[in-house]
């Protein structure tokens, strides 16, 4: 398993995995080749040993606050989970980030999504980090009764010493 910066090249098979991922929303080709392009130095990509691409993170840094990394999306492939890909996968792109000035982590998560809540507790709790939350998006003022909350989490500062 390798790890490491997304290319281009990866941005159809990251389309393909998301597709695979539920409850994840899907975007277009487009939009996921734009996460491996513009937005590769806030994503990280998990490369089996067969070239297949079986973990995602997308992210950016909102340009109102560039010393936070907001999460978009975390996938991994139904096969390679539960052996810790996404964790791992989190504290290495957050150790990239850190690097570069960021200091905060920001993500959404729907009520109920267990593993997710887990997986960023649990980097958080990695990070010496305390986190608060907040509903970003509701499902009656945002979402037209369509979707659920989602539930902003926000952590940091990271101390310069918390490492991966
Ligand atoms: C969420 C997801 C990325 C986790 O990937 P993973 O590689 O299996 O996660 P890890 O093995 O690194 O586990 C990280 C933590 O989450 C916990 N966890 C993982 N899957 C879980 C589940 N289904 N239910 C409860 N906890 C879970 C692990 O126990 C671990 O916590 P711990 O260290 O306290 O034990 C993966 O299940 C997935 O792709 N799901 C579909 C898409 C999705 O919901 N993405 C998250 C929203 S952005």
């Amino acid at each position: 398993m390798t790890l490491r910066q997304p290319r281009d090249t990866d941005g159809y098979a990251l389309n393909q995995l998301v597709e695979r991922c539920k409850p994840l929303d899907t975007n277009s080709v487009y939009c996921n080749l734009l996460q491996c392009s513009d937005f590769a130095d806030t994503a990280i990509a998990a490369i089996a040993a067969n070239g297949e691409l079986v973990g995602f993170i997308s992210g950016y840094r909102p340009p109102a606050r560039p010393d936070t990394l907001f999460v978009w999306q975390v996938a991994v492939d139904d096969r390679m989970r539960g052996q810790g890909l996404a964790l791992k996968m989190l504290l290495a792109l957050t150790e990239r980030v850190m690097a570069n000035g960021v200091q905060y982590m920001e993500t959404t998560i729907t009520p109920g999504n267990e593993a997710s809540e887990a997986l960023f507790k649990r980097a958080f709790a990695r990070l010496n980090s305390d986190y608060q939350t907040r509903v970003l998006f509701s499902r009656s003022n945002h979402f037209n009764g369509q979707h659920d909350d989602e539930v902003l989490y926000r952590a940091g500062p990271f101390s310069p010493s918390a490492k991966a």
